[in-house]
């Protein structure tokens, strides 16, 4: 390899850490924050997210169903349901970078 290629190789794989950084990153907040109601999986199997109703993600229908704007907000804000606040929201804990990263976590549950 000559310098540039050198060069080029190297940035290339500071990319791909960064990447996989960003990914685990996303992992550890979803254990962190959203695991309880969503669970690991994204399947909502857990004893709270059964209470509070929360949709199975590993189905195609409802990553069908999330658009990415309308998931972000729920993030940001929080959702309510029949006046009761069954997710809360995320916007003093999370910055908008971690809030999409959690939905392109989300996006890997499809099956
Ligand atoms: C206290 C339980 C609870 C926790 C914790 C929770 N959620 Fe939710 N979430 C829900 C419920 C209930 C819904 C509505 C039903 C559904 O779509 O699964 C929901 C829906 C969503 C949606 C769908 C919005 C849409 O437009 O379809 C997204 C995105 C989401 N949650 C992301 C997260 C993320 C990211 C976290 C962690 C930062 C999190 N949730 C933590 C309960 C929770």
């Amino acid at each position: 390899m000559n310098t540039k290629q050198t060069l080029l190789f190297v940035a290339a794989c500071g990319l791909v850490v960064t990447g996989n950084l960003r990914a685990a990153e996303a992992t550890a907040n979803w254990t962190k924050h959203c695991f309880a109601c969503h669970a690991a999986d994204g399947s909502g199997s857990t004893r709270m997210g059964r209470q509070v109703g929360a949709k199975d993600y590993r189905d195609a229908k409802v990553q069908a169903e999330m658009k990415d704007e309308a998931a972000l907000k729920a993030v940001k804000d929080g959702i309510q349901a029949k006046g009761k606040e069954v997710m809360k929201a995320y916007k003093d804990k999370l910055s908008e970078d971690e809030m999409k990263a959690l939905i392109a976590h989300m996006r890997t549950f499809k099956k």
